[in-house]
This record gives structure tokens, sequence and C-alpha cells, in this order.
């Protein structure tokens, strides 16, 4: 799928914007601060309704304006669409092909982004918290269902917690949510596991082309009891309860709960040791960017064709070699690239390329210029 067209009235810095397009690499360039990540903003609010730097709506009006449109018309395999959202300081109002939706939910799916920015290039570096919400969002992206049973194994975490924490312990109360703990629990646990398995093939096969054959990359599923390919839900769900049982003195003294899957986490091998202890930044970056962009392949398996890539400031962050091994390898798929770099055009030579220099909200558009 790919965006042909972007209109934004009052979008960020943006007074009143129409752009169009190129279908397979767009690059933002332009200095710090003059409104390169406010495009890919508006172009990811289309995809999911909002933005993913900000929870609140009117941040993205633009200073001392009332309200905000913001437009796309894209392709994907089944249609030509067109998004519209509005917002104004108290309401958001989003169309599709002219006609209102009345639930964000209705807008998922029409146009599939994947989001790339610095801090995803932190995945293996940093904490097991971070590499749980990356699992999280991949798999509440190809399966919705899986994000309601998260959110509300947390919420009886929650009310779980707050009885360790009271001071005339319900025993009776804590035994059922023990119980629905381990359901939902042992859910997202079948969940992972399933998702782990079908993101090493995927993400194995990426890193070899990213890498030109020389690493071989494993994840491996870490939750807090044993789990096998075979369990069935009922196996894993007592396993859990047993945990919790066993725990359970301890969280009384800690008030809080100590094991479950909300403190799960992935080892990820290259050639057989950890990255995370031994690898070098840069396979840690490679290692992460793999994983991410694995995120591509798993949609085109679930839903027949590519989304689109926003690469928000990585690519400089990478090196020659490995730049163009990425752009080579995705040929079928539309991407925004934005960054502050002009030197590494080159790479993208034998590219379809569309440059657009951004300078204080205002863009200059080049068909394959300079390049
Ligand atoms: N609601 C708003 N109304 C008007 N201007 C805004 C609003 N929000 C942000 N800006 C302006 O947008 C600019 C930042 O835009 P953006 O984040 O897209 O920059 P960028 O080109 O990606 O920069 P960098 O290279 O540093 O990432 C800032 O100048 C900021 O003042
Ligand atoms: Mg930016």
């Amino acid at each position: 799928m790919y965006l042909e067209s972007l209109k934004l009235i009052n979008f960020r810095n943006y007074d009143d914007l129409h752009i169009e397009f190129n279908k397979n690499i767009n690059l933002i360039v332009g200095k710090n601060g003059q409104g390169k990540t406010n495009i890919v903003e508006s172009i990811y609010m289309m995809s999911i309704g909002k933005s993913f730097r900000t929870n609140k709506d009117r941040e993205v009006i633009k200073f001392n304006r009332k309200s905000l449109y913001l437009a796309g018309q894209y392709k994907n395999n089944y249609r030509n669409g067109f998004i519209e959202i509005i917002i104004d300081k108290n309401k958001k109002g989003i169309k599709l092909n002219k006609v209102s939706i009345s639930k964000v939910y209705e807008l998922l799916g029409n146009l599939n982004v994947v989001i790339f920015s610095p801090e995803d290039l932190m995945l293996i570096k940093d904490g097991p918290r971070q590499r749980r919400s990356f699992i999280d969002k991949e798999i509440s992206q190809i399966m919705p269902k899986y994000y309601n049973i998260l959110v509300n194994y947390n919420k009886t975490l929650h009310q779980r917690n707050n009885i360790l924490k009271s001071k005339n312990i319900d025993y009776a109360l804590l035994d059922v949510y023990d119980e629905s703990i381990s359901s939902y629990g042992s859910d997202i646990i079948i969940f992972r596991r399933d998702f782990i398995k079908k993101l090493n093939i995927v993400c194995n096969d990426v890193h070899k082309k990213l890498t030109d054959n020389k690493e071989d990359l494993k994840i491996y599923y870490k939750p807090q009891i044993l789990v096998n390919d075979n369990d069935s839900k009922e196996n894993i769900e007592n396993k859990l309860l047993n945990k919790l049982k066993l725990s359970r003195e301890n969280d009384l003294k800690i008030k809080s709960t100590k094991y479950g899957i909300h403190k799960d986490d992935i080892e990820i091998y290259i050639n057989d040791f950890d990255i995370k202890k031994y690898g070098s930044q840069g396979q840690q970056r490679m290692a992460s960017i793999s994983m991410k962009l694995s995120e591509l392949n798993l949609i085109k398996n679930e839903v027949g064709e590519y989304p689109i890539l926003i690469l928000d400031d990585v690519f400089s962050e990478l090196d020659e070699t490995r730049q163009k091994l990425l752009i080579n390898n995705l040929k079928e798929v539309q991407i925004f690239v934005t960054t502050a770099e002009k030197n590494h055009m080159n790479i993208f030579k034998n590219n379809e390329v569309t440059i657009f220099n951004i300078d204080d909200g205002q863009v200059v558009k080049i068909e394959n210029g300079g390049i």
C-alpha cells in the first residue's frame, strides 16, 4: 500500500500544505526543528487515529489556532481510499471515503504504517520493559484480540497488588485473582510463544540479508515459568497458578507480584552468543533493525501487502553499507526517510526517489533531483 498525497491545515508548524508522494522513496530533508517529524507524525495519525508523540490530540493543532484538518489519499490492494481527520479543542472526527466513522477501530487496517525512531535502535540494550512493549505492540497490530487480554491482565494484576498492600488481606479474593491472572497470563504466554516462533523465522531471514549472510539471529522467549512448544493452555495455566501460590508469602512481604507475564523477556543471540552481553553496539543496532523490519514481513504475511515504512532520523545512524543493504531490500515498500544530513543521497542513486526540502514548515519538492 502507499500514500499518494497529504493535505495538512494547521497541523503543528504547517499552515496549509498539499504534497504528493513517491510510491517508493520519499526523502524528507531539513535542518533540526523545521518540521520533518511533523510530516511523518501526520502520516502515522492516519493509520491509527492518533499521534505517536503525544496522547493529547490538541497538541498537534498549530499554536493559536482552534482546529486542524488532515487528509490523505492512499491506495492498497483493495481500494483507493481517502482518510480525513478533523480535530478541534474538544473533539476529533474521522472520515473514511467521506463517511464519518464512530470508532477508531474502523480506521485500522486501511493504512498500515510501521515507524522506526532512534529509540528503537536501543531495543536490545534497553531493559526488559522495552522489549516486552515491542512484542506487545507487534502482536497487537496483527491480532487486536491480544491487546484486550493484556488490558484485562494488567487490570487484574493491579487489583491483586492492591490486596497485597491492604491492611486486612482478603485471602478468598486473592485466590480469585490468582486464578484469573493465571488464565489471562496463559493466553498471553501462548500468543507470545507462537508469535516469537514466527518472528524467529522472518527475523533470521531479514538479518541474514542485512548482514550479507554473516550472522545467524535467534530470539528466545524467556517467560517466568518453563513453557514447552506444545504446552496446552491448561498446562500453562496450572504452572502459573502454582508459581503464584508458591510466591504468595513473599509477594505479601514485598507487597507486589513478583512473577508473571509482566516480567517476561526475550533474549537475542547472534551466531550463538547473547548479544545483549557480548554484541558490539553496531551488532545490537542491526539486530534491533532486523527485529523491527520483520514487522513489515509479518504484516505482509497477515494482510497480503507491505505496510508503509517511516524511518524517522534512523538512517544517518547506520554506516553506508548497511544503508545500502536496507534500501535494496525494501524495493516494494513505500518509505519515508527523514534526515538532517544530505550527504548520504548517493545511497538512493538507483531508486525512484523524491526529495522534500523542509524549511520552517515550507516544503520544496524535487523529483529525482540532485541524484
Ligand atoms: N502545535 C504546534 N504548533 C506550531 N508549531 C509547532 C507545534 N508543535 C511543534 N511545533 C514546531 O515544529 C517544529 C518541530 O518540528 P519537527 O519535530 O518536525 O522537527 P524536525 O524537522 O523533525 O527536527 P529534528 O531534526 O530535530 O528532529 C518546532 O519548531 C516546533 O516549534
Ligand atoms: Mg525530527
